[in-house]
């Protein structure tokens, strides 16, 4: 079964001094999910936000917010989340030695659960935890700032972990490093949800909806083909 392509533009890359807006700006440019990349200075040597500021964004977008927990320990956090009005929290297997016990906090708590894994780390993490995560972010950077280079190894490893998820109703979704020149390989590895920052929000507002429909056409062609 073909999942839908999701555009999510990674806030990230936004204005911080004006994150309300930016996110009414992607969301107007078409942006399917808000993707929200949460760093503690511990897990990633970078520190962004918490749930306090995801709940003041809430108002501002009826659109999924994906969050992206890139923070250890995560799970006693995940209630902040969820009630900060995320719809889907992701955290990394490397961030503690209970990723089955951290998914099943995060669907008690009502929200779609997703696993995310670097770059380095074997996707054979992911094997015992198939049927507790509705989404599997795979990183092709390694995580903490947005602007690296896409790490071409990973492409491999989509279609491995493409495989691996068969018919399960799981969202493949790639984060770092995204543009129109790299998202079709990911697209036809079998990802179907693709973060960019700084590809979508380069050359202010004006020009969000077409760095969005740029990724979108150029992954939307490969999986056709
Ligand atoms: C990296 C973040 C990414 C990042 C992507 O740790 O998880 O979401 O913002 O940024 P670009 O698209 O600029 O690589
Ligand atoms: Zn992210």
């Amino acid at each position: 079964m073909t999942r839908p392509l999701l555009i999510a533009p990674s806030i990230l890359a936004s204005d911080f001094s004006r994150l309300g807006e930016e996110v009414r700006a992607i969301d107007a440019a078409g942006a399917d999910w808000i993707h929200l990349d949460v760093m503690d200075g511990h897990f990633v040597p970078n520190i962004t936000f918490g749930p306090d500021v995801i709940k003041a964004l809430r108002p501002h977008s009826q659109k999924v917010f994906d969050a992206h927990l890139m923070i250890a320990p995560c799970d006693p956090y995940l209630e902040a989340f969820a009630k900060a009005g995320c719809d889907i929290i992701t955290v990394h297997a490397e961030a503690g030695p209970h990723l089955h016990r951290s998914l099943q906090a995060i669907r008690s708590l009502g929200k779609k659960a997703g696993v995310s894994i670097n770059p380095g780390t074997p996707e054979g993490v992911l094997e015992y935890v198939l049927d507790r995560v509705d989404l599997i972010l795979l990183m092709t950077v390694n995580p903490g700032f947005g602007g690296q280079a896409f790490i071409p190894e990973v492409v491999e490893k989509v279609r491995r972990v493409k495989a691996m998820v068969g018919d399960r109703p799981i969202d493949i979704e790639i984060d770092g490093g995204v543009t129109p020149e790299t998202a079709p390989l990911v697209a036809a590895a079998g990802a179907n949800a693709l973060v960019a920052g700084s590809a979508v929000f380069k050359g202010g507002a004006s020009a969000y909806a077409a760095n969005i429909e740029a990724i979108r056409e150029a992954a939307q062609a490969r999986r056709e083909a």
